[in-house]
Parts: C-alpha cells; structure tokens; sequence
C-alpha cells in the first residue's frame, strides 16, 4: 500500500508540471502583461515582434533555447525576425532578472507551435 501510494504521489509530481505547461502559467502571462510584452507580440500573430506561437515552433526542442531567449528578453534586439518585422528591434528589460526572464521564456516554448508563414 505504501509503495501505491508512493508511486501515486510520483506520478502526480510528474503530471502537475506537465499539466502548468500546456499554455503556460497564468501568473507568468500576468507579469508579461504587467511588463508590457503584449503590446509588441500575440501568440498568435505579428504585432511588432514575432508571434509567440512562432517563437515555440522554431525554439521549442532546442537545447539552451529558453536561456538564450531570457537573455534576448533582457537585453533585447533584432536581426533573427528582420524578414517578419521588417527589422524592428526588441527593447530592452533590464528591470527583469535571468529567472523572470527565463520564466517568460518558458511561457513563450509552452505555446502551440505554429510554423512562421512565408515573409
Ligand atoms: C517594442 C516592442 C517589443 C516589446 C515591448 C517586447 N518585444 Fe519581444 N520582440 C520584439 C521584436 C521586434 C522581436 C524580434 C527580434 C529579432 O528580430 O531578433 C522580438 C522577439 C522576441 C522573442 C524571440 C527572440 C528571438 O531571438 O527569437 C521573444 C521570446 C520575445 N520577444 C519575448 C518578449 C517578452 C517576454 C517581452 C516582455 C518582457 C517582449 N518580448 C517585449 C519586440 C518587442
């Protein structure tokens, strides 16, 4: 019974995250809000910057993705989506720190990846 209950336990640990993942964690889209971020991106089309959706095809079984994404965030910048936004760069969010960032960056991967269309 023990070892039911251990194996339970185990495998609800390992669904919850899984579960928080599907779209992201609501309080993660709360901070974006509150840090501007949906002024310049929706997941699902081009504003200013890419699409959210797009980010995840393109990053979302990269190894290291959402570190290097968390710095993007932080320090902001173009070139890797001047096709899309005409060149556009993203500002910088130094007021984040890395593991807000990487936070964000996380919530980007967790949407449903989208192949960007042609520019
Ligand atoms: C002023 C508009 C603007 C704001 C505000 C903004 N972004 Fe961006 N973002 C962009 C643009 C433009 C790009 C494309 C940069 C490029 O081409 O390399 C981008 C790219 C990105 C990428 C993909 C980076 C890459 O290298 O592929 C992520 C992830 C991202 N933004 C997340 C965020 C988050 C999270 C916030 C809020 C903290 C945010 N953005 C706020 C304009 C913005």
């Amino acid at each position: 019974m023990k070892q039911i209950v251990r194996g339970l336990a185990v495998a609800a640990a390992l669904a919850l995250p899984g579960l928080a993942m599907a779209n992201g964690s609501p309080q993660v889209k709360a901070a974006m809000t509150s840090a501007g971020c949906f002024v310049c991106h929706a997941v699902n089309h081009k504003v200013v910057g890419p699409a959210y959706s797009w980010v995840a095809y393109v990053f979302a079984h990269k190894p290291g993705a959402k570190v290097m994404l968390a710095h993007k965030i932080i320090s902001g910048g173009a070139g890797r989506w001047n096709a899309w936004t005409g060149g556009m760069a993203m500002i910088p969010h130094p007021q984040l720190t890395l593991a807000q960032a990487e936070q964000m960056a996380s919530w980007v991967l967790a949407q449903k990846p989208v192949a960007p269309p042609k520019p």
